[in-house]
């Protein structure tokens, strides 16, 4: 297990990618050693000290790392006051996060294996940084990213830099027109999948996987409180009885999920 770390983080940039969505690159004002550590499909609780009405920490992704210059990419959708408060902060404001929490991926795979990376909406944030450490490792993994509209399809140009993008939407606005769960490439030769977005998405996945004998690894996003095992407020129950998402996943193997 990695050791977790409670730091401030300035706000280097806060680009605003839609009026949905912000993207914030933070770097860390603290020498700290746990940014090689970091796995694909951790994430951070932040404290949201300007909101009067958000007390408990949110949970967010890392989507990206920068180990050299002490960064921590997050991709954050405005969703209730705690995340529309984080991402109203500027350039040069601090945050002070929780991190690195979680699991995350597991990359131990064969170098031959086809590997989709599958995102829906917001929950394409942890695959960016999954996707960097799979090339790393001399993989090539390929994308398939829904979302309602070409609008809300976010990062596309980073995705393709690391690997071929297969594109859903469900107004048909860019790539197939329809759920993420029914485009043409989840009918070919594939051996892995991991996945992160809507609950309903990841069920139809693992459902899909399961018939067609797939690996499958999913990214949960239950409601969580303290983010470290204490509250017991996120338990998903599993194979091995009731499990915490935030300190036991937030990634899980299919297999060990009662879907
Ligand atoms: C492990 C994990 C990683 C996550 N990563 C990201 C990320 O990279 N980017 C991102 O934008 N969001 C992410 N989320 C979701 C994010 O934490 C919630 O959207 C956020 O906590 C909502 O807080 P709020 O104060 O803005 O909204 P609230 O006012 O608390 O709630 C607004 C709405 O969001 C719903 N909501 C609250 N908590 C969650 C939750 N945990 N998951 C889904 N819906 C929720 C509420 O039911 C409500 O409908 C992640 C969640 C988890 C558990
Ligand atoms: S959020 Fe408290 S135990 Fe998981």
């Amino acid at each position: 297990m990695s050791q977790k770390n409670i730091s401030n983080f300035i706000i280097k940039e806060s680009i605003s990618l839609t009026d949905k969505y912000q993207l914030m690159i933070l770097e860390c004002t603290e020498e700290a050693k746990a940014f090689q550590d970091i796995k694909p499909g951790q994430f951070v609780q932040i404290r949201v000290d300007n909101s009067h009405h958000t007390f408990l920490r949110r949970p967010i992704s890392i989507n990206d790392v920068d180990i050299e210059n002490r960064t921590l990419t997050l991709l954050i959708r405005k969703a209730g006051d705690g995340t529309k408060a984080i991402c109203s902060l500027s350039q040069g404001d601090t945050l002070n996060l929780i991190w690195p929490l979680g699991n995350g991926f597991s990359v131990d795979i064969t170098p031959a294996s086809r590997i989709i990376l599958m995102g829906g909406g917001v929950g394409v944030a942890p695959l960016l940084y999954l996707g960097k450490i799979l090339r790393m490792y001399g993989l090539k993994p390929e994308f398939l990213l829904g979302a309602q509209s070409s609008d809300d399809l976010l990062l596309l140009e980073k995705f393709k830099e690391i690997g071929t993008v297969h594109i859903s939407t469900d107004d048909g606005s860019l790539g197939e027109k329809g759920l993420v769960t029914r485009h043409s490439v989840l009918s070919t030769h594939i051996d892995k999948i991991y996945c992160c977005g809507p609950l309903p998405m990841m069920k139809g996945v693992a459902a899909l996987c399961k018939s067609n004998n797939i690996d499958c690894e999913v990214s949960l996003e239950n409601v969580m409180a303290c983010g470290v095992g204490a509250c017991l407020c996120c338990v998903e129950p599993t194979v091995k009885g009731n499990r915490c998402v935030c300190t036991e996943g937030p990634v899980f193997n299919i297999n060990e999920l009662l879907w």
